[in-house]
């Protein structure tokens, strides 16, 4: 089937717990999008199950509201089935969420697996660094990544 590049795009963000890197990286589309002013389909998930049904950590929810973006709503949930055939893409925050995404797909996926960074100038092959386990610094810093992976998506989606 031919995908209408005038659609709007559907994007789902994948980390290891979804309650860190990929609710941020869905906060910072967000805010992109909505202020290109143009539609998109947005979700973010994990890969692992220990977190499901969870708000994103708390360190992630302050730095989103720096950047005028509540994720308070959010709870985190593991990827499934279905999200490979609903999102035309899928963006990995690290090489092992790749790897684990790859072998969960099931053999009617049409969604693309790239990584995050792939998208950034420079920087393919990089992973978004897990801020869970560091010092609240950590956090801008993903922030900063995420942001400029929601940059490349609207200047895409603008050129499509
Ligand atoms: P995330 O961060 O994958 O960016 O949401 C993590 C969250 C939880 C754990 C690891 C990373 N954990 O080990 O529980």
């Amino acid at each position: 089937m031919t995908k209408d590049v005038t659609a709007a795009p559907s994007i789902l963000f994948l980390c290891l717990g979804n309650i860190c890197r990929s609710p941020l990286a869905e906060a910072a589309a967000r805010a992109a999008f909505a202020k290109a002013g143009r539609p998109a389909t947005l979700d973010s998930a994990g890969t692992g199950d220990w977190h499901v049904g969870r708000p994103p950590d708390p360190r992630a929810q302050a730095e989103a509201l720096r950047h005028g973006v509540d994720i308070s709503d959010l709870r985190a949930r593991q990827i499934a089935p279905d999200d490979f055939r609903r999102f035309d893409l899928i963006l990995a925050a690290d090489s092992e969420n790749l790897k684990n995404a790859r072998a969960l797909a099931p053999a009617d996926a049409t969604a693309r697996l790239r990584l995050m960074l792939d998208l950034v100038p420079g920087r393919a092959g990089e992973s978004v660094t897990d801020p869970y386990y560091g010092e609240d610094d950590g956090f801008s810093e993903t922030w900063a990544d995420v942001s400029a992976v929601a940059a490349a998506l609207v200047a895409e989606s603008a050129s499509g």
